[in-house]
């Protein structure tokens, strides 16, 4: 038996497939890779998967081998983004998941697994252009990259580069990548080796470098973009909605006096007689402790101020501007989401926590329902 979760994430597929079509639209004819690692940024792998491949997903990129069997039942292309271990190349070539050569070695190994299981697997070249973590570094592809082609049981249809800051619109530093990524591209043709696919393009890209979305590239890899999220800094290009709504209930009302210590550290005390409510949901819900005197949430319309600190499970809120009727035990309460004006974005609380918005979308709490609206 299990009781309804007093805290539940709701999320949006019909917004979700409508930012996907906005950035279909913005990056045609080139196909739209959705980045779906850590379980969809956190949003549960399936429901997004089924409702983009209706919207008309290309296929999907994610971090490690799990993530990719997940997916591999969906029919569309699957690849790992980053790396490969050694343990995982047989199940992965067994699979068909498409897999990055970020060096020699590892390519031979994939090679050699797939000539074992009589298999042709098909493989993307990773290339270092800037990003600094893994891939074959610019300087090295050519050479590198000519003798990998020659060994067997490889289709190496693919090569891409990563973006560390494509947030920051006109960067020479991101220019630069792309001068480099164009001169592998080159002296790969020269020598009589091209591509099926050639990216580079994260969602910040997208919004702020369009280089990146025309030829000689032919796919874009956007994640956070999806979920309507941007980094902080940069150009918006697109016009997108956030697909989530965090919310929990009032667990109980009361009017404290004037002098009363609120919360763990007692950070917060109450310079008048004040009517609050506790709500049923803190930290370990995915509320970032940084909101503790400084956040807020919306209670039937009402913003309402955090007071004192967040604590694991419960968030006390001040409810001085809310008529007494307007609220009870057990209502709603948006903690993040919300429509129009009356809403809290994951970009305020990132910017409140001092991070981005990613780390935001990826830290709901496991005990937080997922619930998904329609797509249609
Ligand atoms: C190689 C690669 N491409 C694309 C993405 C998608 O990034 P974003 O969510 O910023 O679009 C990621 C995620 O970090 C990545 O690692």
């Amino acid at each position: 038996m299990s009781a309804e979760s007093r805290v539940w994430l709701e999320i949006n597929l019909k917004t979700l497939k409508e930012n996907f079509n906005k950035i279909q639209a913005v990056v045609e004819p080139l196909h739209v890779v959705a980045v779906l690692k850590a379980n969809a940024y956190g949003l549960g792998v399936k429901p997004i998967a089924e409702t983009l491949i209706k919207a008309g997903a290309y296929g999907f990129g994610v971090a490690e081998l799990n993530e990719a069997l997940s997916l591999a039942d969906t029919g569309k292309p699957v690849q790992m983004l980053s790396g490969v271990l050694p343990s995982e190349i047989p199940d992965a070539v067994n699979a068909g998941i498409i897999l990055p050569i970020i060096d020699k070695e590892i390519a031979e190994l994939i090679s050699r697994e797939s000539v074992r299981q009589g298999k042709v697997t098909e493989c993307q070249f990773k290339i270092d252009t800037g990003m600094g973590r893994v891939g074959i570094l610019a300087k090295d592809a050519i050479e590198t990259i000519s003798e990998i082609v020659k060994l067997p049981g490889l289709d190496c249809s693919g090569i891409y580069s990563h973006f560390p800051v494509a947030y920051k619109t006109g960067s020479e530093y991101t220019y630069g990548q792309i001068e480099k990524f164009y001169a592998v591209l080159d002296g790969l043709k020269a020598r009589g080796i091209t591509f099926r696919k050639v990216h580079m393009a994260n969602s910040d890209a997208i919004n702020n470098f369009s280089t990146t979305y025309a030829r000689p590239f032919t796919h874009v890899r956007t994640g956070i973009n999806l979920h309507g999220s941007f980094d902080n800094e940069g150009q918006r290009n697109l016009k997108l909605e956030s697909v989530l709504t965090l919310k929990t209930r009032v667990v109980g009302i009361r009017t404290l006096p004037a002098g009363t210590n609120i919360g763990y550290g007692c950070t917060y005390t109450l310079l008048k007689d004040t009517r609050v409510a506790a709500i049923s949901a803190g930290y370990a819900d995915g509320l970032p402790l940084a909101l503790s005197n400084r956040g807020y949430v919306l209670i039937n319309g009402y913003f309402c101020p955090v007071l004192g600190r967040i604590s694991m499970d419960y968030t006390t809120v001040s409810l001085e501007d809310v008529p007494e009727s307007a609220v009870k035990r057990g209502d709603e309460v948006i903690c993040l989401g919300g429509e129009g004006l009356k809403s809290i974005s994951v970009e305020t609380w990132a910017q409140l926590k001092g991070t981005h918005a990613y780390e935001i979308i990826c830290s709901f709490g496991t005990r937080v329902a997922r619930k998904y609206l329609p797509a249609d």
